[in-house]
């Protein structure tokens, strides 16, 4: 006989809380639900859901209590009432923040005796549970090797980058500014697309083709910052220097604002007017962050 599924609860209920806590009712989990506007819990409350009236009742039902409300001011607000409820409980909070105030509610979780664990959600409700949704977590060891099994299952594959609770919003910062840094490109490339009759969607295809193979790059780029060694064949700071003066030349001829890209060309020319011409690209990072601290 296969032991019984751990009893989860489900505080919020938006669009990616509602996903999870279908997950979890499909997978046989008994599953307690609370939401601030209780009707969202009704489809869920149709396939078997215990919805609460309570935040305090939703944390007493279950060992696993996972949080997911628009952000952490959210969740001190629906989490303080139950204050009492939460001793020996594992609190994952998947509710996207930045890391003072996961490192406030994580404080403020240990003081009632809550075992804390925050997450990093890299999907969408559509893609909640399946082989391409993953997740990173950071804060409470023992929770994460207590629960992992059944979140993995309904999340995605879940990573533990450390004890620091913080450290999982920190990467989910990093990884995100990545990603908008993507999304700039995207705008400043159709729009000039767009000056020559190209809609969105056909350049778009080839874009993404090409993205998907420059992302590649990346790894060596982290290893030349991380070592400090800029020495290339492949990808140098003065070709991308041509290569991105020429794009925002030919976008202003036509009319296209050069702002978001422009600060980029700004780092690749700081190299070349020092002497760093033929370094890697990723030297770039020199010019971008010299106040920032780094690690090692
Ligand atoms: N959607 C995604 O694809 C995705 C992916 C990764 C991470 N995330 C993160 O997951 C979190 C939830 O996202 P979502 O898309 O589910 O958002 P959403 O659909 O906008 O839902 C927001 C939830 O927060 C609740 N809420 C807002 N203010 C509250 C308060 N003061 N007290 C109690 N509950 C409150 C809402 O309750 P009501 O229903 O009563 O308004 C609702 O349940 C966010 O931090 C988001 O960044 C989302």
């Amino acid at each position: 006989m296969n032991a019984p599924l751990t009893p989860v609860t489900v505080i919020g209920l938006g669009n990616l809380g509602r996903a999870l806590a279908l997950a979890l009712v499909e997978r046989g989990h008994p599953t307690t639900v609370w939401n601030r506007s209780p009707a969202k819990a009704d489809p869920l409350v149709a396939k078997g859901a215990r919805r609460v009236g309570t935040v305090a009742e939703a944390v007493a039902a279950s060992p696993l209590v996972i949080v997911c409300v628009l952000d952490y001011d959210a969740a001190r607000a629906a989490l303080t009432p139950s204050a009492g409820a939460l001793a020996g409980r594992a609190l994952v909070n998947i509710t996207s923040g930045t890391p003072e105030p996961v490192r406030a509610m994580a404080d403020w979780a240990a003081e009632q005796g809550a075992d804390y664990l925050d997450g990093a959600v890299y999907a969408v409700p559509q893609t909640i549970g399946t082989p391409e949704a993953f997740v990173l977590y950071s804060g409470s060891r023992a929770a994460f090797d207590a629960h992992h099994p059944t979140l993995d299952a309904v999340l995605g594959a879940g990573t533990f980058t450390g004890e620091d609770p913080a450290l999982a919003s920190v990467h989910d910062m990093a990884v995100l500014g990545g990603m908008y840094g993507m999304f700039a490109g995207f705008f400043h490339g159709i729009t000039l697309a767009g000056t020559e009759g190209i809609p969105a969607a056909d350049i778009t295809r080839p874009m993404v083709r090409w993205l998907v193979q420059a992302a590649q790059a990346l790894p060596e780029f982290a290893g030349d910052i991380d070592s400090g060694d800029y020495a290339t064949d492949t990808s140098t700071i003065d070709i991308n220097r041509w290569g991105l003066d020429a794009i925002l030349t030919a976008g202003r001829a036509r009319g296209v604002d050069d702002r978001l890209l422009a600060p980029l060309l700004g780092l690749f020319e700081r190299q070349a007017a020092e002497g760093h011409g033929s370094a890697s690209l990723a030297r770039a990072y020199e010019s971008f962050a010299p106040g920032a601290r780094r690690a090692g």
